[in-house]
């Protein structure tokens, strides 16, 4: 039998984090919910208890079943993992004076621990917790600690039980992998996970369950569905398998017609296409809130996909539908139980969770991460170019135009921000709150908040990390920082009323495009992981103001914006002047607190 770390879930958005940083240590790791048997546990070498978003001592805390900590083999808490073990053996858990959110310096007391192995004696750890530790229980020792939290890291060693109050799964906390990989050696765990291995484990599990069906798949063109129809392909055999490519009119320049040629050469004919452009703007008209837009395009999806499979005259009981969903689309979408809601994914709307009550739905992905699928796709052999393009979302486009139907005044000014205008001149910071709003994502919830624009020139991404970092943490009313590359004027920008229409579509196409050019002429397409381009509801000269958001991540759940050489830009800017842009902006927020899409 496989060897297997488990990951108890509290619903932290970080408690899959864990599962895949494990993971990629080349441990099999599988995501569990805290009520389970004993003997659904069975055969874990270690168990994890993940950080959440309740309390502990909350009427709503997760339930779980306590005859776990029984187990006999090796636990770390994290965070509300760490806190629950407390209380359960004893201890005490109350709010903390100081919610710390961010880089805290971990400060180790017992460096020679096995939990604490290369660790240097001061690193970098993410913090993200409003409730702390207070009291210890019985047995337990103090390994490490940082300067607002004393009880940071513990350790029993006689009953193998550790917590921690940050979170070592994230890449801000540097040394957070070799404190994983510590306790994968605690647990004695083999090492032997990776995709080749996952292969004839999938295989068996999508031909149990098709059965005698066929299947019918979406196939937006992104890694994830062209990687879903390529392995559906090998194990079913083409004639079971049938791809519809809908062009929704919210896709990248050219892209369905170069989906459709790779896979006709490689010789899987069995995609149509159809172009629904027309439909999806017709349900979009006047429609500006992000999460309505993104519903109405995933809606929208199942109806043409509908319309399509009866032109075709095929039998819903013969025929499944898989789509490419990955975890980070359940969990982000409230998937597993204990998740607080942070948007919707088009994959997750009311329809699809129909087909999947009723068996209906195949998505012989949902258990891979990102970088897991594009493993597993060049182990099918899919081409290098193909499986490192950017990720792109679902709805496409659609989620990188922000939509506006209100006036300036509706929005926040300087005067909902107390003590702003004297941290900007206490930095000697220019810039302006702007008067649009975006996604966020800050400690385990939502935000939809405006951005900060910085238009001092010559600001180096290092002081930019700075201020965005303080701003977002100082002002509520900002969750985003941007830095002006350039502008056509000095004036402000003007709100204008947009809405998801074509020819919009095809302004943002066209300068998310010269991006795309730009990475690949600079040879800094494969070293940026995505790079969403943004067309706002404002502009200066009556020209678009539009908004790079290049970051770096490993599997989306968290992400730094990415620092292009600023030299670079200048050629960038000249190319999005001659093209008539107002202002190119750059996305100075990393993840949290910012999304990567603005909706
Ligand atoms: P956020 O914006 O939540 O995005 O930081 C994380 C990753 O998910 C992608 N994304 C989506 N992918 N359907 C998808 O298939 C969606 O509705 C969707 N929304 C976001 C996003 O591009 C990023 O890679």
């Amino acid at each position: 039998m496989q060897q297997k770390i488990i990951i108890l879930d509290f619903g932290g958005q970080y408690a899959h984090l864990i599962a895949n940083r494990m993971r990629r240590l080349g441990v099999f790791t599988e995501i569990h919910s805290p009520t389970a048997s004993v003997e659904e546990l069975a055969g874990a070498k270690g168990i994890v208890y993940s950080g959440g978003p309740a309390s502990v001592y909350a009427e709503n805390a997760p339930e779980y079943n306590p005859e776990i900590l029984n187990i006999p083999v090796p636990k770390l808490g994290i965070c509300y993992g760490h806190q629950l073990i407390a209380q359960q053996l004893g201890g005490m858990v109350r709010p903390g004076e100081v919610k710390e959110y961010g880089i805290a310096n971990l400060q180790l007391k017992e460096a020679s621990h096995p939990l604490l192995k290369n660790i240097p004696t001061s690193s970098p750890m993410w913090m993200s917790h409003g409730d702390k530790v207070e009291k210890l229980p019985a047995g337990y020792r103090i390994i490490a600690s940082t300067k607002d939290c004393e009880i940071a890291a513990v350790a029993n060693d006689e009953r193998q039980l550790y917590g921690i109050q940050f979170h070592p799964e994230v890449t801000h906390s540097k040394f957070g992998s070799q404190l994983l990989d510590n306790f994968i050696d605690i647990c004695k765990c083999e090492r032997n996970w990776n995709m080749k291995s996952y292969l004839p484990l999938i295989t068996e599990r999508i031909q149990k369950e098709v059965g005698d069906r066929k299947v019918f798949l979406l196939v937006s063109g992104g890694v994830d569905s062209t990687v879903a129809f390529v392995l559906l392909n090998r194990v079913l055999g083409t004639e079971k398998v049938l791809g519809l490519h809908i062009d929704n009119g919210m896709m990248r320049m050219d892209e369905s017609q170069k989906i459709i040629e790779f896979l006709k050469a490689e010789g899987m004919n069995n995609l149509r296409v159809v172009d629904a452009t027309d439909e999806f703007l017709g349900r979009l008209e006047g429609i500006t809130a992000p999460e309505e837009k993104r519903k109405r395009i995933g809606a929208t999806f199942l109806i043409v996909k509908d319309q399509e499979m009866a032109k075709l005259n095929l039998d819903p009981k013969e025929w499944m539908i898989a789509q490419g969903t990955i975890y980070p689309d359940t969990i982000e979408s409230g998937g597993t139980k204990n998740a607080d809601l942070i948007k919707t994914h088009h994959n997750r709307v009311k329809e699809v969770l129909d087909l999947m009550e009723q068996g209906l739905l195949l998505e012989p992905l949902a258990d891979l991460y990102k970088d897991e699928v594009r493993m597993l796709g060049e182990e099918l052999g899919i081409p290098h170019n193909l499986v490192w393009r950017h990720p792109f979302p679902g709805p496409g486009l659609g989620v990188r135009m922000l939509c506006n139907n209100q006036k300036t005044s509706d929005f926040e000014t300087y005067a909902q921000a107390a003590g702003l205008k004297e941290y900007l001149t206490e930095n000697h910071i220019d810039g302006h709150i702007l008067p649009i709003k975006s996604v966020g994502v800050q400690g385990d919830g939502r935000t939809y908040a405006q951005p900060f624009l910085i238009t001092t020139p010559n600001v180096d991404w290092k002081r930019c990390e700075r201020y965005s970092t303080e701003l977002v943490n100082r002002f509520k009313i900002i969750n985003r920082v941007i830095w002006q590359v350039g502008s056509v004027s000095d004036e402000m920008p003007t709100l204008i009323e947009q809405y998801a229409t074509r020819d919009k579509f095809d302004c943002l196409r066209k300068f998310d495009n010269i991006c795309t050019e730009f990475l690949q002429e600079n040879n800094l397409y494969e070293k940026i992981w995505q790079m969403p381009v943004v067309l706002t509801p404002l502009t200066v000269n009556a020209k678009p103001c539009i908004v790079m958001r290049p970051v770096n991540s490993s599997e989306a759940m968290t992400a730094n914006f990415a620092e292009i050489d600023q030299k670079l830009l200048k050629g960038l800017w000249d190319r999005f002047m001659a093209e008539g842009a107002g202002s190119l902006w750059y996305d100075v927020t990393h993840k949290p607190p910012g999304t990567i899409e603005w909706e």
